[in-house]
């Protein structure tokens, strides 16, 4: 079997060698390039993930499954686009990746099946906007309606600094025509979980769950990131907030049904909870970034058979390992703003068996690794106990090194929570 990705970060590269472990799996190909490609996996380094590559790639190699990693081309239809083709893909169409290309959209959604989630009114007008902000209390969060690669929500703590996110999304259009429409939502306090499900139809089958670390610098300081660390399970989650999901799941599946939503692919539920009750923030219709690297390796049920059972509509039979999956992300300097990059990068033969290196923005080129993105690489180990992976991570990322290379060095430190 011959596999096409869409995609190239660590996300894909950790699908792509996840699926390589399966015998019938002849050939995974990266339809771009990622660095980390050996074995079986094979970059065919179009220069992007568009349908013009893809159309030049499927013109010279015939595949019979392809998965679609990144928000961006499931908003824009290659879902449809590959189905017309006649190849089996996995992935929402363009009707269904609205539940994350449009946070009103979603919003709508979970007000319609009485899917707990912050309190929320939209609006298309910068002078509709503020005036609405009188009919919440500050913090007060403003989204753009749009996609917006991690960036499209601002936590405001008073009038002023809602004025300016107002503004610079109707008025300066910083986000450009992704916040045309925005929503204000109300501030929600607690700890956050990160749920992904496989959808099959209008049937959803969740993982284990994961906790992602957001902000760049150690103790959740500083920007948010597309996430610099990762573990599984969530360590705050229990029996109590699995039951609240899981009715939160049978509503998404009515709703799927009802408006048609289904589709063959990944869910991505982000979960915040408040005092012990689980709300949803958002729907993603992908496999996450981090969250892939560390749920992956945690998997005990064969990947492309779990992929095959969504796409056939059967029962997607998930089964994880009863251990610990911890990711710490090596980024370059300047990320989340500009950043650095073409670092060389060294080590990365060095590290202990038990280690997992999943290449988040890296270029091979002859042999050589270089560093090609924000977020490089994701460090991985998977123990009983979550203790043992942390002490694995960080006894081995010294031995990786590249110009300039940091990393939060309290990726599963945890700490009390009031929730
Ligand atoms: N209502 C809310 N209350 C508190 N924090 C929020 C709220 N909505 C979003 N956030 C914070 O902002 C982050 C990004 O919001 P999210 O809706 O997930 O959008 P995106 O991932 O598209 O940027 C969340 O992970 C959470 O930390
Ligand atoms: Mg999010």
């Amino acid at each position: 079997m011959k596999i096409l990705i869409i995609g190239d970060g660590g996300r894909e590269h950790t699908i792509a060698d996840t699926l390589s472990k399966n015998e019938k799996v002849e050939t995974v190909y990266f339809l771009t390039h990622n660095g980390g490609a050996h074995g079986k996996m094979q970059n065919a380094n179009y220069p992007d993930n568009s349908r013009n590559s893809l159309d030049a790639f499927l013109e010279k190699n015939s595949v019979d499954l392809i998965i679609v990693g990144p928000e961006q081309p499931l908003s824009e239809g290659i879902v449809d686009y590959i189905k017309q083709k006649g190849i089996k893909v996995f992935g929402p169409d363009q009707k269904a990746a609205e539940l994350e290309a449009s946070k009103s959209f979603a919003k709508y959604f979970m007000q319609e099946y009485d899917i707990p989630t912050a309190k929320f009114l939209k609006f298309n007008s910068y002078e509709t906007a503020l005036s609405g902000l009188k009919e919440f209390s500050y913090p007060l969060v403003i989204k753009a309606d749009g996609l917006c690669a991690g960036k499209g929500v601002i936590i405001c703590q008073d009038q002023a600094e809602a004025e300016k996110a107002l503004d610079d999304m109707f008025h300066q259009k910083v986000f450009g025509d992704q916040a045309e429409k925005v929503i204000i939502e109300e501030f929600l306090t607690g700890f956050e979980a990160s749920l992904l499900c496989f959808v099959s139809g209008s049937k959803v089958y969740p993982f284990d769950t994961a906790m992602d670390y957001k902000k760049i610098y150690e103790n959740d300081l500083g920007p948010n990131t597309g996430g610099v660390g990762m573990i599984s399970p969530n360590p705050y989650w229990n029996k109590d907030l699995q039951a609240q999901s899981d009715a939160i799941l049978t509503k998404i599946e009515k709703g799927l049904a009802d408006r048609n939503l289904e589709y063959d692919g990944i869910l991505f539920i982000g979960y915040l909870v408040q005092k012990g009750k689980v709300y949803v923030l958002e729907f993603n219709v992908r496999f996450g970034d981090p969250e892939t690297e560390a749920l992956l390796p945690r998997l005990n049920s064969d990947l492309l058979e779990n992929i095959m059972q969504a796409i056939d509509g059967e029962k997607v039979d998930l089964k994880f390992a009863d251990n610990v999956a911890m990711a710490t992300i090596l980024v370059s300097k300047g990320y989340p703003l500009a950043y650095e990059k073409g670092k060389k990068i060294t080590g990365l033969d060095q590290v202990d068996s038990d280690i997992k290196i999943y290449h988040n923005g890296t270029k091979n080129i002859d042999g050589e690794i270089l560093s090609n993105g924000g977020r490089v690489l994701s460090i991985v180990a998977v123990k009983d106990t979550l203790e043992e992976a942390r002490t694995t991570v960080y006894k081995n990322i010294p031995k990786i090194s590249f110009e300039n290379m940091s990393y939060r060095q309290d990726i599963g430190l945890l700490k009390d929570i009031d929730s």
